[in-house]
């Protein structure tokens, strides 16, 4: 039976799951759309269900029978409301990072999940469906490595627009290092500190860039991750984890190796949206799958509880620039 899927938000990333959802994917079709511009709603869904509904509130989509399953693509501040709307509805739901803007209303989710006795929430953190971090993981899961050390990591892009600011390197571009690495090494961050070197003189003046992030994790693992948002030459991420036994590095996308104009190299790439294109088709059919299941095996509201937790540290770490705790409440959220 096809799943009938519901989009609240139809931005850049609802439109992008939309057309994955209608034209790659199997298993599910939009059934409806809601946005607070209907107008964009309706062209966002046009090219591809000429029956799909349209809400004007994404409340009335979540309650509508017409739809089995939610994706809340719409602003972040938005996105709580709308999970624990269709944790009430009983209705499996994928929402884009970040799970809530608060801690607070990450651990509110995870409790109301928790008390349907079901798995419901999926959250949007696409890296670990990327085949480089899969295979990095196998490499830890067969202890390769032996015990693993330290993990080097960055996360650079080549600008950043006029909105962008010194806490957004947190909130918005470390967030999906918070949460792969934490999946990688299967352990829990317990410290976090900040670090500014020289700051680029392509950043404005009011942002601090690049920033060093460092985190100690449960089990001693030592982890330094560079953000550098005005890089110039790319959008380059890298993670290279250091075992007793050896080192892994992720492997760079794939890309044609050239001999010309006296040079070997190959090219990077510039946007980050190409960087984990195939992880977010990949993303959002184990969503599916997994609705269809009856067993949703992705990101979890706990793992996005866990790294809002992670990011509100490492944003007071900015303003103190000391080691700043970072503690998950197991006890509340009765995990
Ligand atoms: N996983 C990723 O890599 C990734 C990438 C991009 C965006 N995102 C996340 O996806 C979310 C959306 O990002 P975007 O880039 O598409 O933003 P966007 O601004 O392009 O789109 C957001 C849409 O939500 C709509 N909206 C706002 N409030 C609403 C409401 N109450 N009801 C219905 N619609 C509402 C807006 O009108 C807009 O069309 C953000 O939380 C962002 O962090 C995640």
């Amino acid at each position: 039976m096809t799943l009938n899927l519901g989009v609240i938000g139809t931005g850049a990333i609802g439109r992008d799951h939309i057309r994955r959802c209608s034209t790659t994917l199997s298993g599910a079709r939009v059934a409806a759309v809601s946005d607070i511009d209907p107008v964009q709603a309706r062209a966002a869904i046009a090219p591809f269900e000429s029956e799909a509904l349209l809400f004007e509130t994404g409340e009335a989509l979540i309650a509508s029978p017409s739809v089995d399953a939610v994706l809340v693509t719409s602003w972040g501040p938005t996105h709580a409301a709308f999970v624990h709307a269709a944790i009430a509805a009983g209705k499996p739901v994928f929402c884009e990072k970040p799970l809530a803007t608060t801690a607070a209303d990450c651990l509110s989710i995870v409790k109301a999940e928790a008390a349907t006795g079901k798995r419901l929430v999926q959250v949007g953190f696409m890296r670990p469906y990327d085949s480089g971090y899969r295979a990095l993981r196998q490499v830890l899961r067969d202890n390769t490595l032996g015990t693993v050390l330290m993990i080097h990591a960055a996360h650079r892009n080549p600008t950043v627009g006029a909105n962008y600011t010194t806490d957004m390197a947190i909130t918005d571009t470390l967030i999906h290092e918070l949460d792969v690495l934490r999946w990688l090494i299967e352990d829990d961050y317990v410290s976090a500190q900040v670090i500014f070197p020289r700051r680029s003189r392509h950043a404005r003046a009011d942002l601090r860039d690049p920033q060093i992030v460092l985190l100690e994790t449960a089990k001693g693992i030592r982890i330094d991750v560079e953000i550098f948002v005005n890089c110039r030459y790319g959008y380059d991420i890298q993670c290279e984890i250091v075992g007793e036994e050896g080192i892994a590095r992720l492997p760079e996308p794939s890309a044609v190796t050239l001999r010309h104009q006296a040079r070997l190299g190959t090219p990077i790439l510039t946007d980050w949206k190409d960087r984990f294109i195939a992880a977010y088709d990949v993303e959002l059919q184990d969503f599916i799958d997994g609705v269809r299941d009856g067993a949703l095996k992705g990101p979890s509201a706990w793992d996005g509880y866990a790294a809002a937790v992670a990011a509100d540290a490492c944003v007071l770490a900015q303003r103190t620039g000391a080691v700043e705790p970072i503690v998950l409440d197991r006890a509340a959220a009765g995990v």
